[in-house]
């Protein structure tokens, strides 16, 4: 006979000992240690305790594979952030900070999704069935013939769906919520999470429908229960944005059916969430031209080109450190361009208070942003306006060159479309001739240095140099 073996896990962060601990060694949290009993080894038939398994089929890469059937949503947004529509049997994770509008999503999603007859569950275990009635109400969806239960108990729930003609659609919200019983600690721990999803995903592959689990993020911005979820469903969508702001941004982190770092962009309104079809116009609304510190940056988000403001303030500090605040964009990216700036292009910024703001509550990850970014912030301590028809893009080295970024054409195409009639982009080297030029109406500038972006805005930036040159 195989042992049984106990082992202790740690509910916090997954680790294991072979003993109960009052804190976890490795990740420091009190009381989080659980035993858990497990076989300790599968062993082959013929070794003493060896129970044996069944023999696995194996085949080759070739083969009729049929093409996956979708099923739309009927919220294109969503759709396409799902890689184009929802495949039978798989597990989408719906993660986000409590509040940001994923439960009024799905239920959107799920109301659409009755209404072209579709079988749709919700099931809560957050709120009362009145409370999603209410919603529903305003959402202008009381008609629609979904199922609704407010019920937590994941033996329950497996069972009705496992009983009569399968669903096709079901969300569970939230998966921190569920409680399976076959395991003893309280809902929301890792194991119960893990147990949990581990049943129903077992049961949406079992009868082939889409399984929706909403997941709230932790302080830390995980989904609770560190990452475990992650592993087990097909696809991972986080909603964030900002809960001051209006915009909503749906992203997929992972994706067994389509691409990531796709996203899909919707605007929270009194009846819930629309969809907005062409976000870089959205961005660019409130922008007034000829201002100081602001320059818009040519991004891509997913397979999508997204026009968004970059804005910076610099002002002298009366601090001994200055303040460096970033939102929407990396924190050590930005020291990181101001050390390029002061040390490649010679401009002074350590007694100066530096803000930098996304318009629009989007988060930009891409190094693409870094020229943006200087643009703005040179303009703002000049004083003097980038061109407001000029959209900039291109990463930064630590030379102060500036490199070339993926998809340069599909950029300068959607600041045409936007009416921009110059960009500021990474030099070409090698192509003769595609620089400058004019693509689409647009001038193209090419940058190989940052310095060519700041003698744009050389009078103001030179003379203070010219001057200190002369003293020494
Ligand atoms: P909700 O979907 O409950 O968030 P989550 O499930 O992610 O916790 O969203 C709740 C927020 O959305 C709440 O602050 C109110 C707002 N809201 C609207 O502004 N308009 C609407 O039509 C609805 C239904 C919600
Ligand atoms: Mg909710």
């Amino acid at each position: 006979m195989a042992k049984a073996t106990k082992t202790f896990v740690c509910q916090n962060c997954g680790a294991v000992t072979t003993r109960w601990q009052g804190r976890c060694d490795s990740c420091g949290e009190w009381n989080t240690i659980i035993e858990e009993v497990g076989r300790s080894e599968v062993l082959p038939k013929g070794v003493s305790g060896g129970k044996g398994g069944r023999k696995i089929e194996f085949v080759d890469l070739k083969g009729a594979v049929e093409n996956v059937p979708r099923r739309m949503t009927g919220i294109g947004e969503l759709d396409r952030v799902c890689g184009g529509g929802l495949v039978a049997g798989s597990a989408i994770l719906v993660g986000g900070d409590p509040g940001i509008g994923k439960s009024t999503v799905l239920l959107q999603a799920m109301g659409a999704l009755a209404k072209s007859g579709a079988a749709c569950v919700y099931i809560t275990g957050e709120e009362a069935v009145d409370q999603v009635r209410l919603r529903a109400a305003r959402l202008g969806m009381r008609d629609a013939p979904v199922q609704l239960a407010a019920a937590s108990n994941v033996r329950d729930i497996v069972a009705s769906l496992d009983a009569g003609a399968p669903p096709d659609v079901v969300v569970i919200d939230s998966i921190q919520t569920m409680f399976a019983d076959s395991v003893e600690s309280a809902p929301g721990t890792v194991t119960q999470v893990r147990t949990s999803a581990h049943e129903l995903i077992r049961v949406a592959k079992r009868r082939g429908f889409v399984l929706f689990l909403v997941g709230h993020v932790t302080k830390e911005g995980t989904l609770a229960g560190p990452r475990v979820l992650e592993h087990m469903v097909d696809t991972t969508l986080y909603f964030e944005g900002d809960r001051g702001h209006q915009f909503r941004i749906l992203r997929a982190v992972k994706n067994r059916f389509g691409a990531t770092d796709e996203i899909g962009v919707f605007a929270m309104t009194d009846t819930g969430l629309a969809e907005v079809a062409n976000p870089s116009a959205l961005f660019l609304a409130e922008r007034r031209g000829n201002v100081s510190g602001s320059c818009v940056f040519a991004g891509l988000e997913g397979s999508r080109p997204v026009l968004v403001e970059i804005q910076a303030l610099v002002a002298p500090s009366v601090l001994g450190t200055p303040r460096r605040a970033s939102v929407g964009w990396d924190s050590g990216r930005l020291n990181m361009i101001i050390a390029v700036l002061e040390t490649r292009c010679g401009i002074a910024l350590s007694a100066h208070d530096i803000y930098l703001n996304v318009a629009g509550g989007l988060r930009i990850s891409e190094p693409a942003a870094d020229l943006a970014v200087a643009t703005a912030l040179v303009s703002s301590l000049t004083g003097q306006p980038v061109p407001a028809d000029a959209a900039v893009f291109g990463e930064i080295g630590l030379s102060g060159e500036v490199r070339a970024v993926s998809q340069r054409d599909l950029r300068l195409k959607e600041a045409a479309k936007l009416g921009f009639r110059q960009a500021w982009v990474p030099r070409q080297a090698g192509k003769a001739g595609a620089d400058p030029g004019t693509r689409d109406g647009l001038a193209v500038k090419g940058i190989g240095h940052v310095q060519d972006v700041v003698s744009q805005f050389a009078e103001a930036t030179a003379k203070p140099r010219a001057t200190a040159g002369q003293k020494s």
